[in-house]
C-alpha cells in the first residue's frame, strides 16, 4: 500500500500535523508490533517534515535511553536521564522545544548539521516507554505548533503499541 505520498510538506502546520496523525493510523491499524510501528513512524515523519536531518525514538530501557527506530544518520546510542534534549526531555516528562541547540547547556552533538531541536517524551500515565527526537538543520524551526502536533501523533502512536 501507498503511504504518505499526497502529503504536502508546505500545508500549514497544523494541517500537516492533522494529516500526519491520520496517516499513522492508517499505517499502524491493527499492528502492535513495537519496533514496526516506531520504524513506520519515524520514517513516515522524517519524508513528510520539511528541514529535517534526523527523527526517531530513544527507548527506555533498564534506567536509560537507548536509540531505537530512526532516520537520519548513525547516532549515540545511549543517553543517561538529564542528559542532553533527550534525558532532560524524559526526566522532566515534558516536550523540550530547542530553537539552538548550541545554546542547549548539556546538548548532545550526534549530527554536526542540527542546529534546532525538538524532544516529546512517550509516556503511558506515568511510565516512560521513552522518546521521540526531532533534529533541524534550520535554527528556529520548531515552535509551539510543532511541538502540539508531535504530542498528538506520539498520542496515536502510543494507543497502538503494547
Ligand atoms: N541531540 C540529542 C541527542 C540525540 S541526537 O540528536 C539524535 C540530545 O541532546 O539529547
Amino acid at each position: 500500500m501507498m503511504h504518505a505520498a499526497h502529503l504536502d510538506p508546505q500545508l500549514p502546520k497544523p494541517a500537516l500535523y492533522a494529516a500526519l496523525a491520520r496517516e499513522l493510523e492508517s499505517l499502524i491499524a491493527g499492528e502492535r508490533d513495537l519496533i514496526a510501528n516506531l520504524a513506520n513512524a519515524a520514517a513516515l515523519l522524517h519524508h513528510s517534515l520539511p528541514e529535517v536531518n534526523w527523527t526517531g525514538f530513544y527507548l527506555w530501557k533498564a534506567g536509560e535511553l537507548v536509540v531505537g527506530p530512526f532516520q537520519g544518520r548513525p547516532a549515540c546510542v545511549r543517553i543517561g536521564l538529564g542528559q542532553g534534549v533527550c534525558g532532560t526531555a524524559a526526566m522532566q516528562r515534558r516536550s523540550i522545544v530547542v530553537p539552538n541547540v548550541h545554546e542547549f547547556s548539556g546538548h548532545i552533538a550526534c549530527d554536526a548539521a542540527s542546529n534546532a531541536e525538538i524532544v516529546v517524551p512517550l509516556l503511558r500515565g506515568e511510565r516512560l516507554l521513552g522518546v521521540l527526537d526531532v533534529d533541524s538543520p534550520t535554527f528556529g524551526r520548531f515552535d509551539e505548533q510543532d511541538r502540539l502536533g508531535l504530542e498528538r501523533f506520539a498520542a496515536v502512536l502510543l494507543e497502538h503499541v503494547a
